[in-house]
């Protein structure tokens, strides 16, 4: 089989692919199946420090040339988020995505 490994900023990958934040990684078990369909590395959604509600509907609307989407960053805060992370850590390479906000 062709090998694929790189590695970015001293993450050794085993693939080169990566699930993009926001993309199948909001629970652990979506995290786990993108893993065991051959992502080389999962990134989490953007997780804040308290939960958030993203945007109301419609957060995805068609423009000239394509689509485009705001989702407002929806997540149920770090808190909630670690029983997902301890889910899918023991399985493969997981990138956490965290965001702050002025206050
Ligand atoms: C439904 C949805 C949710 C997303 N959520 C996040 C997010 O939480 N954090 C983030 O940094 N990017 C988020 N993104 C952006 C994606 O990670 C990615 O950057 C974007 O889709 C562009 O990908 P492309 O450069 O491969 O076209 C989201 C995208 C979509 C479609």
């Amino acid at each position: 089989m062709t090998e694929l490994s790189t590695d970015i900023g001293g993450l050794a990958l085993a693939l080169p692919g990566m699930v993009a934040s926001g993309i199948m990684d909001e629970t652990g078990a979506s995290m786990v199946r993108m893993l065991e369909a051959g992502a080389g590395a999962v990134v989490t959604k953007s997780i804040g420090l308290l939960p958030n509600a993203g945007h109301e509907n419609p957060c995805f609307t068609e423009v000239k040339g394509g689509y485009i989407n705001a989702m407002g960053l929806p997540n149920p805060g770090i808190e909630a988020f670690g029983p997902e992370m301890a889910e899918a850590v023991p399985h493969g390479k997981i990138i956490g995505s965290i965001y702050g906000r002025p206050r």
